[in-house]
């Protein structure tokens, strides 16, 4: 340090020995936890101007792993961005550091870092980028290597190190200048609870023999040694935990310091600071209120006697950082990869909770948000439907068996019937949520008015074709929840669900009908609609449809349904005169449904500017003729993806017989012929079929040796860790935490659970006998 008190840092100097740290200024929920409250940026912007401008105090130091960078981009915005605007010299030095997690294994992931933390900091160049810590698998003269690359590409002005011993500072330097370059600074805890020890000593040797600053974080021992420190408060700092200090230690050194304090007519702090500076480190404070940042800037000015000084050596404590064990600190890095990766996690999160609210910022009005996010909801629970059936047969070992005594009933035999449960129920849930979406769509077409001929309709489609649906899956999950057989109502909606499989099509064809239209320009300039006939006969067909579900329900409930369920075809018996006269009637909605379609059909092909005006519709009174562009437009997302949802659907079901929204067993899929009598028995209580014919098998390629009777028991390391670690992580850091916490619980859970081998044998890290 040189005599008018400035400090040199490599090429850069300092005008007073101090910096000020912002490990606490962190903007996610964790440092809100670990800091008990987080700072704002008023508040920072106050500290920021009280060191600088009022004390001339030069240097702040950050790190890419407070935060999670969030603690950098307070430094922007409360330091860097103003600077800028003030359009003077640059006066501040910043420093920043790279942490070489268990996910950084290359150069080009360190440079990567360097623009990651230049991004956030807002500068073209760091000051001084230290690496955070030597532990990591690879070398550290690998990574000071990549500092020297990026040193001479000039990105970085200064490269320090941080966390090292004399052995790792002089391996660190003839490294670098192996490259050319020097290391500026290395970052140790130094204060009196270290002072004595001789690791730290030996490193403060190498430090001075290579001419490397050395820059003091917790000079204050993280509260331990101010005057602010208190019972309660000495059980939460982390320093007194990390090294199991006990608060008795501290009296001799405290009693020292505070007898100091009143003989200066300091502050503790300010005594700890002094005697920081005095043996020529920079001490970096952590600051968190105005008060502090005053109290802080205190120590510069003046200095201690050299007696004094000997003195607090003579009393400081060897409880060094630096002599910690290797595995420990592995340990520490293993964490910090983990935090990292939650931080990483949890910027995801808000990246996608961003996109998710501009996705519906634009649309404005909230009834549409509601709407939109249902059909978000459908989309989702189809998807999930199609993926859990598609698994299910395959992840539980299933086969299928003609039930005994009948010769063409399937029956569903699984090797797992609890997870076979649990599928059914993940399926179940999806269903349910699928139509709780389609009730709010409904809900809300239903609420419109003055909407086009075509909203109306496929409205109405849309509406016959959920209710059937929604009819056989309560029929479905009350037969399969208790013992009701349900048998008539799931036949007569079975017929009803086929009879409105043609929903889909038409509402697909109503709109394209429209759509086509609308290209057209009528003689005084509007957007053409379909030919009035046309639309007459959308109605017709549509009435036509809702006559065929009334029939079906009439014949299904009132008479005897025909066993044959498929077709509407009568047996005889002494309702003869009944049926038939539902068989008219049927036959000749039928027909009127098919008539109009090709009607409609043709008048999509043959609509002129004259008739786009839809002028001579039967039923013109129902809707209104010509509707404005822009209302249209808006109108036309919510019923466009009711048909869209429709034909998925009716795609899903025809070409997987997937079945998704009734929640048939998943294994129906493959063996539609065989169960096309009607919905298997299987149910959520899968049962065991043992002797029968076995039809089909999902799980053939079951290799000669694995014992087939061995049931895996229940996966309770793999939950129990989970629902373990998502606590803590809930409490340490909220639900994005708790997510990724969790993942990591049940992975590891995954290690303890029991497995077959290919020989038979039943292995695991914990298994015992019983599990068996
Ligand atoms: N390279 C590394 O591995 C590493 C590790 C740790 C820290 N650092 C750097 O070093 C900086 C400082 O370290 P640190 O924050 O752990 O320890 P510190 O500066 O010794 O302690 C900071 C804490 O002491 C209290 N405090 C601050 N000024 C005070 C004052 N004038 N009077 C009384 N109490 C005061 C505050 O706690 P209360 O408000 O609770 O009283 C504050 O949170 C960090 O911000 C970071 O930049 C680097």
């Amino acid at each position: 340090m040189a005599a008018d008190g400035h400090v040199q840092i490599g090429s850069l100097t300092l005008q007073q020995p101090l910096g000020v740290g912002t490990m606490q200024w962190g903007r996610t929920w964790l440092d809100q936890k670990l800091n008990r409250g987080n700072l704002d940026d008023q508040l920072c912007a106050s500290i920021c101007q009280e060191f600088a401008e009022v004390h001339g105090v030069q240097f702040f130091d950050t790190a890419e792993g407070y935060g999670g960078g969030t603690s950098e981009e307070r430094l922007r915005d409360v330091l860097v961005e103003p600077l800028k605007d003030q359009k003077q010299p640059y006066p501040c030095i910043i420093a920043t550091k790279f942490l070489p997690t268990l996910a950084r294994w290359t150069h080009g992931s360190f440079s990567r870092a360097l623009q990651g933390s230049c991004q956030r900091l807002g500068v073209d160049a760091i000051d001084i980028y230290f690496i955070h810590t030597p532990i990591h698998p690879l070398p550290l003269e690998y990574w000071v290597h990549a500092a020297c690359r990026e040193a001479k590409a000039g990105r970085i002005r200064e490269i320090g190190i941080s966390n090292c011993n004399a052995q790792q500072v002089r391996r660190a330097c003839a490294e670098a200048q192996k490259h050319g370059r020097r290391i500026a600074a290395n970052q140790i805890m130094f204060n009196l609870l270290c002072f004595q020890s001789p690791e730290l000593q030996e490193t403060l040797r190498a430090c001075q023999e290579n001419h490397v600053q050395i820059i003091a974080y917790a000079p204050i021992g993280q509260g331990l040694l101010t005057q602010a420190l208190t019972d309660e408060k000495f059980s939460r700092i982390r320093l007194a935990k990390m090294t199991r200090l006990v608060m008795d230690e501290l009296h001799d050194l405290r009693g020292v310091i505070e007898r100091l304090a009143s003989k200066y007519d300091k502050s503790m702090a300010q005594i700890c600071l002094n005697w920081t500076i005095c043996h020529g480190a920079i001490p970096l404070v952590g600051t968190r209120s105005m008060l502090q940042a005053q109290d802080t800037a205190g120590c510069l000015g003046w200095r201690l006697a050299a007696e004094d000084v000997e003195e607090l050596d003579r009393h400081a404590l060897k409880r060094s950082t630096l002599s910690k064990p290797r595995w420990k600190r592995v340990l520490f890095v293993t964490f910090i990869t983990l935090l990292v990766f939650s931080y990483r996690v949890n910027r995801w999160a808000d990246w996608l909770r961003s996109k998710w609210h501009s996705l519906w910022s634009w649309r404005g009005h909230r009834a549409d948000c509601t709407v939109e996010t249902s059909m978000y909801i459908c989309c989702l629970s189809l998807f999930v439907q199609a993926a859990v059936a598609t698994a299910t047969p395959f992840i539980t070992r299933a086969e299928l068996k003609v039930v005994p005594g009948t010769v063409d009933i399937v029956d569903f035999a699984t090797g797992h019937p609890r997870l076979y449960i649990f599928m059914s129920s993940l399926r179940w849930v999806s269903t349910a949520a699928l139509y709780l979406g389609v009730c709010v769509i409904c809900a809300h077409l239903w609420g419109q008015t003055d909407e086009p001929v075509w909203v109306i309709l496929v409205m109405h489609l849309g509406t016959y074709f959920f209710i059937v649906h929604f009819c056989l899956f309560l029929c479905v999950s009350i037969r399969q929840l208790s013992n009701v057989s349900m048998l008539d109502g799931i036949r007569t909606l079975t017929t009803a669900k086929d009879t409105v499989s043609i929903c889909p099509m038409l509402s697909v064809l109503f709109i394209e009908c429209w759509v086509a239209a609308n290209d057209i320009r009528t003689p005084v300039g509007l957007p053409g609609v379909p030919q009035g006939f046309a639309q007459d006969y959308m109605f017709v067909a549509t009435w036509a449809m809702l006559m065929q579900l009334v029939v079906c329900f009439v014949n299904g409930f009132v008479y005897t349904l025909p066993k044959d369920s498929k077709v509407m075809r009568l047996c005889g018996n002494s309702l003869r005169g009944g049926l038939t006269a539902i068989s008219i009637v049927f036959y000749l909605t039928l027909v009127t449904v098919y008539a109009s379609i090709l009607v409609v059909l043709v008048s999509r092909y043959t609509n002129t500017a004259r008739a786009a005006t839809g002028a001579g519709a039967w039923f013109a009174w129902a809707y209104p003729q010509t509707v404005d562009m822009p209302t249209l437009r808006r109108r036309q997302s919510s019923p466009l993806c009711v048909a869209v949802l429709l034909c998925v659907v009716a795609a899903c079901d025809f070409v997987f017989g997937l079945n998704l929204l009734f929640t048939a067993p998943a294994a129906q899929v493959s063996v539609r012929r065989q169960a096309a009598t009607g919905p298997s028995p299987v149910s959520l209580r899968a049962r065991e079929v043992d002797e029968e014919e076995v039809l089909f098998n999902f799980n053939k390629k079951k290799k000669k040796g694995y014992d087939p009777n061995w049931e895996r028991p229940f996966p309770r390391y793999i939950v129990g860790g989970g629902i373990f670690l998502t606590i803590v992580g809930f409490f340490g850091g909220g639900p994005t935490l708790a997510a990724v916490w969790g993942l990591c619980g049940a992975g590891f859970g995954c290690l303890l659970e029991p497995w077959q081998t290919p020989d038979g044998e039943i292995s695991g890290l914990y298994f015992e006998e019983d599990d068996e």
